[in-house]
């Protein structure tokens, strides 16, 4: 964990040198196939919905949210980011986390859950880093807005 955390945060550094995520071709070995496709993924962000709120770096922030609208997003995000055939329909990242101040600690808090969620489904390290370099575009639209 710790050395995925360490390679989430080089690659924080790295940011701006990411290419966007490939689509998925029908059969092809990719990202979003690892993952478990779309259920399996739903099934990940439900269980990092659990670590979330029950962390209380976090549960504040998350009170009171509508938790399935929340639920959909963040697997369709995902689901896209990972090369699978979703289209994400939810607000900006930068209108989403608007006024609540995201901290740094705060993104790595709900990093750390969704590896969590990831070993607990059996996801391949490889594909767990993977999935992280994806999301690492999106930190400067989530933290400090
Ligand atoms: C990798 C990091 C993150 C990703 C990919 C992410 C993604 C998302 C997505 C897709 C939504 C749904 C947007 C919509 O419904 O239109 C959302 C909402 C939300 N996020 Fe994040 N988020 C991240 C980090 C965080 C962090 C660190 C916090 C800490 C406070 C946070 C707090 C929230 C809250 C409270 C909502 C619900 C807002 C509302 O419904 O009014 N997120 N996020």
């Amino acid at each position: 964990m710790k050395i995925i955390l360490a390679v989430l945060t080089s690659l924080l550094l790295l940011g701006g040198c990411q290419s966007p995520a490939p689509s998925a071709a029908a059969g092809e070995d990719t990202l979003y196939n690892a993952l478990g496709e779309r259920s399996g993924i739903a099934d990940i962000v439900e269980d990092m919905l659990y670590r979330i709120v029950e962390d209380p770096r976090l549960a504040d922030d998350f009170r009171g949210i509508d938790v399935a609208r929340f639920h959909r997003q963040l697997t369709d995000q995902l689901c896209h980011l990972s090369g699978g055939p979703c289209t994400y329909t939810g607000r900006s990242m930068e209108e989403a986390h608007a006024g609540m101040n995201v901290t740094e600690a705060q993104f790595n808090a709900v990093a750390d859950h969704l590896v969590l969620a990831m070993e607990t489904h059996s996801v391949p390290t490889g594909a767990q880093n993977r999935l992280l370099a994806r999301l690492v575009p999106l930190h400067d639209r989530i933290v400090g807005h």
